[in-house]
């Protein structure tokens, strides 16, 4: 069974041909980034305009990679929400037009799921529970996930999401947008324990999170020096040492207390090797086998969506051409 992915939920147009929900055939990307850079942020009208000029050879080259027609396409699956209104509707109507055209079925994929899946892509038999982190420029979540589509939030972000905390702090620091790889970079030359910020305390039984009064202390920590290129990688390492900390802890003690021995983690923010680094050294002290997917499933893809789909349908789950986009979709 071949299923086309299609992602568009913010500046990454994905599409994406899986086989049998374990065979990668193809993976096109093809990103608006550099659009954005200037505004300091993705700008929604841009990434939407994007989206639209770039859909039709997005997916013609991820069929062409896969020695595949449109033809032969079983399912489409598609990018739902949460996301970009004008950007997942252009995806949306994409595939159900792709749906309606072809007689196949169409499912909508929750991007926060395929984000938790991506790390079982090609390898289909996921063996439920797990605990799921999404970690992205929009959310930071703990997931406890009984079986697929069955999932139930612990936790989330009382403020900014982790990746948002990246990007605001590299903006104060001057490091350019996304602020991610930026702040990761300048914090290789840094010293982490330069500067101490710390986490808000959220109570004992809380797997909340908060990034707000760590970005407001970077802020005033800056205010009125003139920063050097080693105050700034010093500040870099700092801020990126505490928040990642915060993730490690909280992740980590959510699977001790609910008893689960497997963490996946997924979203734009599980590119950091950081975090790579200390959440694998945690689960190994604690007993939690710590998932992540391979680099380029870590930014937005289709094939994620297409695995995610493609699980989801064997679930029995069918779209039909009323889907439409849910920008605020939860988990
Ligand atoms: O999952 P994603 O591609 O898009 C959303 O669904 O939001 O995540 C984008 C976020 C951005 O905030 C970006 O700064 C962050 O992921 N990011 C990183 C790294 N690479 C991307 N954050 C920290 N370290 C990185 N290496
Ligand atoms: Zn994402």
């Amino acid at each position: 069974m071949f299923v086309l992915g299609i992602e568009t939920s913010c500046d990454e147009t994905g599409a994406s041909v899986v086989k049998d929900g374990n065979e990668v055939m193809s993976d096109t990307v093809a990103s608006s980034l550099e659009f954005h850079k200037r505004y300091g942020g993705v700008v929604p009208e841009i990434a939407t305009r994007y989206h639209l000029e770039v859909i039709d050879y997005v997916v013609k080259d991820s069929l062409r990679s896969a020695g595949i027609t449109l033809k032969d396409i079983d399912l489409v699956a598609v990018t739902q929400g949460p996301g970009l209104v004008g950007a997942l509707l252009v995806g949306i109507s994409f595939a159900k037009s792709l749906s309606y055209s072809l007689g196949i079925p169409v499912v909508g994929v929750n991007h926060l799921w395929a984000h938790i899946y991506s790390g079982f892509i090609g390898r289909p038999n996921v063996k439920f529970p797990i605990m799921g982190l999404v970690v992205s420029g929009g959310h930071t979540s703990l997931v406890l996930c009984e079986d697929i589509g069955k999932f139930r939030l612990l936790g989330q972000t009382r403020d900014d999401a982790i990746g948002e905390a990246f990007d605001k702090v590299a903006k104060i620091l001057g490091l350019g947008y996304p602020g991610g790889p930026a702040i990761e970079n300048a914090a290789r030359r840094g010293d982490p324990e330069a500067v101490r910020f710390t986490p808000p305390y959220l109570g004992d039984d809380s797997y909340d999170f908060s990034f707000s009064g760590m970005k407001t202390a970077v802020l005033y920590h800056v205010k009125g020096r003139k920063l050097t290129a080693a105050m700034t990688a010093d500040i870099a390492a700092s801020f990126q040492k505490a928040a990642i900390g915060a993730i490690v802890e909280k992740a980590i003690s959510a699977c001790a207390s609910k008893g689960i021995g497997r963490l996946v983690v997924g979203g734009g923010v599980s590119a950091n090797m950081l975090l790579r680094k200390e959440l694998a050294a945690a689960g190994v002290n604690n007993g939690v086998q710590v998932i992540f997917p391979p680099m380029r499933f870590s930014i937005d893809n289709g094939a994620m969506i297409a695995s995610t789909g493609y699980l989801l349908y064997k679930k029995g789950k069918k779209s039909g051409l009323t889907l439409t986009a849910e920008p605020n979709l939860g988990i």
